[in-house]
């Protein structure tokens, strides 16, 4: 494993997570988890009594995710492995966190994903999104033209509100980047 990795997922995630606003004992559902490289650290700021949904279509990266997580002797995480279906399948407002990271490029229908996750958090819950790949940052896919700002937009026309809009030094892929993290706060809706 790289060392920045390594440095990442022995303390610096974790300060950035903590930042960013997970809590201990805490329930956060990690959308898109990858080898983990967000989940191991909320795994570790949420403690034993908290827990980390890693959801993810990919079974190889899920394969190194619970190879890290077995070594670091982490307990607190459930791998939920889909299809890719956008559908969640996690109960209702039991959530208090989720984390979109270096996703949303993957996704065409946004506002299913959007929907999804406001199901799935409890009223005044996080959605904390790392966009990556949108117009300003190495452009690619469903994300091309976009800005911010429409991303902004788009999710507060689905009943959320941005709290905060960060920029911050982060682990993209396997490498430290910078990047900007977008908070939204559920709000009292439909659900
Ligand atoms: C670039 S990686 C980011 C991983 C991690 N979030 C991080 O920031 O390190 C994107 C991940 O999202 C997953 N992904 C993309 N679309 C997905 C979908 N519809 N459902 C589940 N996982 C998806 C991919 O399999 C991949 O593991």
């Amino acid at each position: 494993m790289k060392n920045d990795i390594k440095r990442w997922l022995n303390n610096e995630g974790k300060l950035f997570l903590k930042e960013i606003g997970i809590k201990r004992e805490q329930i956060v559902l990690d959308f898109g988890c990858g080898a983990g490289h967000y989940t191991i650290p909320a795994a570790k700021v949420v403690g034993k009594k908290g827990k980390i949904y890693a959801l993810d279509k990919d079974a190889e990266n899920l394969a190194k995710l619970i190879k890290i997580a077995k070594s670091k002797g982490i307990k607190n995480i459930e791998i939920v492995k889909t299809s890719g279906e956008l559908k969640i399948p996690i109960k209702d407002k039991s959530v208090d966190v989720v984390l979109l990271y270096d996703v949303l490029h993957y996704i065409d229908n946004r506002k299913k994903i959007y929907d999804e996750v406001y199901k799935v958090l409890k009223i005044g819950g996080l959605l904390s999104i790392y966009p990556k790949h949108y117009k300003l940052d190495e452009p690619l896919w469903t994300l091309t033209n976009l800005k911010l700002k429409d991303i902004t937009k788009e999710i507060e026309a689905v009943n959320f509100y941005l709290e905060r809009k960060t920029f911050k030094k982060l682990m993209h892929d396997d490498n430290y980047n910078k990047g900007y993290i977008l908070n939204f706060r559920k709000k009292y809706g439909n659900f």
